[in-house]
């Protein structure tokens, strides 16, 4: 579900690289939003069919498309009935914080889309393919950034002598993270009253643009983003540091994240889909390799890009979002490492590569995107 997003369509090659049966749903919401708000993709990725045959010509195989939206029970409905599937990798939510704040209509949307999405695919696994495993992408921001050690999804209570095990509690920063924490505890309930399979990945920030399928041809490229509304700070740094733009930590810099590899992402899923959660359990798993703090990251593209002769520099402007710029923050992530994750880390090699990728694409790159144009309030 998502197929065509930034994760959903690597995702899909991979399964099918490995030999899986894989469809893909999508409904193009990501290309809708990106181009009414002026946030186009830094390349031109074509539509899903297109991709699917393009693939299909390089590797041999192939990716079965569905455009249909999956806040549409019936259309959700219709997929399950006639694939069956043994696993759903659930992706198709409206990912953008910046736009979840935007306005009414942008936050209703979100609200709307996300909610149902994740309701139609609990009910169509329930209808259709009640022994299927659903992995559903969460986002560490779920959790906020508490003053206590984040546990992996859940934490042991103990109040007035008698102990409990709750769901971790959440203080998410945003609309969309909001209806993060609502779809895991939509999942929760159906998880321990229909004893629906779940597994709820709770990742950070994904950097990356290679995988070995899409390098298989530049047409196949995930979608980068660099923008305020759907480019992660990752990206709009990648996209000043080649564009000659300083680049713009929002407030102090402190703010502490959890990021990723793309190809970390595909390990944690295809480890997810091998080891299944069980019949009426709820497995949170948090998901990040290496913790950076914004300055961090920032002193890293810039001594990078110095390196390669791009002279870096780096800017503080206000914060338009509504967060604490300096804070603890001790996330653990051992369940993924256990089941096998070989993390692919952010050295310097990695993010020369990624500044070599984005600047064969310089001269698209269009400032005017990126300073922010969302302020949360
Ligand atoms: N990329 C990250 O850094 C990151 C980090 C944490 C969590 N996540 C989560 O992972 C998932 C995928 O993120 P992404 O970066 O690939 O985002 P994306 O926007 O590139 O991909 C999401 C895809 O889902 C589709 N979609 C949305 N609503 C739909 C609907 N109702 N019906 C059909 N398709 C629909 C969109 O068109 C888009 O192609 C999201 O749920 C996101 O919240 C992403």
């Amino acid at each position: 579900m998502g197929g065509d997003g930034y994760l959903g369509w690597p995702t899909a090659m991979r399964f099918a690289a490995r030999g899986h049966t894989v469809w893909v749903m999508d409904n193009y919401l990501r290309r809708q939003i990106a181009l009414e708000t002026g946030s186009e993709a830094l390349t031109s990725n074509p539509n899903l069919p297109a991709r699917a045959a393009i693939y299909q010509a390089q590797s041999g195989k192939s990716i079965h498309v569905v455009i249909g939206d999956c806040a549409d029970y019936r259309a959700m409905a219709g997929v399950f009935a006639e694939f069956k599937p043994e696993a759903v990798i659930h992706y198709a939510e409206q990912p953008s914080a910046p736009f979840s704040m935007m306005n009414f209509g942008a936050a209703r949307l979100t609200l709307n889309n996300n909610l149902n999405a994740t309701f139609n695919v609990i009910y169509a696994v329930l209808e259709h393919a009640p022994d299927c495993h659903i992995i559903k992408l969460g986002t560490m921001g779920e959790y906020g950034v508490p003053n206590i050690d984040i546990e992996e999804g859940w934490l042991e209570v103990e109040h007035k002598g008698r102990k409990e095990k709750f769901l971790y509690p959440r203080q998410a920063g945003s609309l969309y993270h909001t209806t993060k924490v609502l779809d895991t505890d939509l999942l929760w309930f159906y998880v321990r009253t229909f004893g629906l399979r779940v597994t709820d990945l709770m990742q950070g920030p994904v950097y990356g643009l290679s995988t070995p399928e899409a390098d298989m041809d530049e047409r196949l490229i995930p979608n980068f983003h660099y923008d305020d509304i759907f480019g992660t700070v990752v990206n709009r740094f990648l996209a000043q540091a080649v564009a000659g733009i300083p680049l713009t930590v929002y407030g102090k810099g402190g703010q502490t994240r959890g990021y990723l590899n793309l190809l970390d992402t595909l390990q944690c899923v295809e480890l997810a889909m091998s080891h299944p959660a069980d019949k009426g359990q709820l497995r949170i798993l948090n998901q990040f390799t290496q913790l950076f703090t914004v300055n961090e990251l920032a002193e890293k593209v810039k001594r990078v890009g110095d390196h390669m002769g791009l002279n870096v520099k780096v800017e503080h402007i206000k914060n338009p979002r509504k967060e604490k710029e300096e804070h603890y923050y001790n996330a653990h992530h051992s369940g993924l490492k256990e089941m096998g994750l070989k993390p692919h880390l952010m050295t310097d090699e990695a993010v020369a590569g990624m500044l070599g990728r984005i600047a064969k694409y310089k001269d698209k790159i269009d400032a005017a995107k990126i300073m922010p144009r969302v302020r949360w309030a």
